[in-house]
């Protein structure tokens, strides 16, 4: 799914102007990494992705929706958002109900949803951690 984004801007209520006319565009696959100093708009950008923040002028569009037209919730199904700090982003006690949350949020049935989890666990070698409280796991994979 492409990524295409017109001359954003971007103003906090604060007055601070984060983005000043980005245009970019991210095709289908495409990895690409954002980098920047310090308060130069990295997560700013990032969170017009999904929605989290609308434009002040300028458009974002995945795919082919322009983002101000759908919700967050509605758009978590073509972004994920991985939080700077992974602590922040779990909140269930046990491997499997945390990664089950993503496809029963937005509201796929049981079957897909199993499915969609057992892929997930496989590809991330978890398939055996299943019970295992996520805070209990190694960042680094070891066990
Ligand atoms: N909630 C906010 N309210 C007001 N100003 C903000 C807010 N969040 C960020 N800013 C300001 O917007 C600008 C861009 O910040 P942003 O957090 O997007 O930068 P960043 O590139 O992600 O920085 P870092 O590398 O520190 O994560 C900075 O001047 C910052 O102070
Ligand atoms: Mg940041």
């Amino acid at each position: 799914m492409d990524i295409e984004i017109k001359d954003l801007r971007f103003t906090y209520p604060s007055g601070v102007e984060a983005l000043k006319g980005i245009s970019l565009s991210i095709g289908s696959g495409e990895q690409v990494a954002i980098v920047g100093q310090n308060g130069a708009g990295k997560t700013t950008l990032v969170r017009h992705f999904n929605g989290l923040l609308k434009p002040t002028s300028g458009s974002v569009i995945v795919g082919d929706w322009e983002t101000t037209k759908y919700s967050v919730a509605k758009l978590a199904s073509r972004v994920g958002y991985v939080f700077q700090n992974p602590d922040e982003q779990l909140f269930s006690r046990d491997v499997l109900t945390e990664v089950s949350f993503g496809p029963r949020n937005l509201g796929y049935s049981k079957e897909r949803t199993d499915e969609l989890v057992r892929r997930a666990l496989a590809l991330t070698e978890l398939s055996d951690q299943t019970e295992t409280n996520p805070y209990d796991l190694s960042p680094t994979g070891a066990r």
